[in-house]
């Protein structure tokens, strides 16, 4: 099986927007049978309930692109996990490179983060990658394996299964350039030994690792499948519903 994520960022900004981009997908989506591709949309906070309603009884899931660790409170203009779920999320993303850039957010918070989601039953999308200037220094495995320790810190190994590991190259994120397949998969092998080191063979085999930055149709089979990857996390292209479920086709290959 593999994972296909669409991160909607900060787009469709009002409902009218919203409306035709979900008939728009129900249509492109129809006639097309995905055996081996689990689908996530992850729009923004205020469209998670219309998302979720509209795909009611349909494979597609939805996720969020962000969450607060605490489950209520004082924090203002932060989102509860329990709201989350109570909206229909089943997965989140947590520790993108957008929020680390220009939100500041640290190894410590992503860690609570991916313990609130979950302690409340939602699978985080936990990003980790390097950027363009550690990627010149050489430091692309250091900056990893850091991020992903950090952010495994405290979690329970039996919890492991729950998590997606997403390798982004922060350089790679909307830039249209994308790492050889075999970047990817040293990669995707240094994090499963970072999981083996700190959890044990058998449970480090559990979560999924998929590929996000750049992701389009043509390229979906490289670095995806030839670097052996178990999805993809995708951005722009998963705003138009036809580009996206091209890509969902190669996976299903
Ligand atoms: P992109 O974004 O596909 O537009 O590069 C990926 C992401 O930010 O997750």
């Amino acid at each position: 099986m593999k994972w296909l994520i669409g991160n909607l960022k900060m787009n469709l900004i009002n409902s009218q927007e919203r409306e035709d981009y979900l008939k728009l997908f129900k249509k492109e989506k129809k006639g097309k049978r995905l055996k081996n591709v689990e689908i996530i949309l992850c729009p923004s906070f205020t469209h998670l309930e219309s998302f979720a309603n509209y795909f009611k009884g349909e494979e597609i899931k939805i996720g969020a692109q962000n969450l607060f660790w605490e489950k209520s409170g004082s924090f203002t203009g932060e989102v509860s996990p329990e709201t989350l779920k109570s909206l229909g999320a089943s997965a989140v993303i947590v520790g993108h490179s957008e929020r680390r850039k220009y939100f500041q957010e640290t190894d410590k918070m992503i860690n609570l983060k991916i313990k609130a989601a979950i302690k409340t039953g939602i699978s985080p999308i936990f990003c980790v990658g390097e950027n363009a200037k550690e990627k010149e220094a050489d430091l692309a495995a250091k900056v990893i394996a850091k991020q992903v320790m950090a952010g495994l810190e405290g979690i329970p190994r039996s919890q492991l299964g729950n998590i997606i590991f997403a390798y982004e190259p922060v350089w790679a994120i909307g830039t249209g350039l994308t790492p050889c397949s075999n970047e990817i998969l040293s990669a995707k092998l240094l994090i499963r030994k970072m999981l083996v080191n700190k959890f044990g063979l058998k449970y480090a085999q559990a979560p999924k690792i998929i590929y996000g930055g750049s992701v389009n149709f043509k390229i979906a089979d490289q670095v995806c499948m030839a670097s052996e990857m178990d999805g993809a996390l995708v951005g722009g292209e998963s705003l138009s519903p036809h580009s996206f479920l091209k890509i969902a086709e190669v996976l299903d290959n």
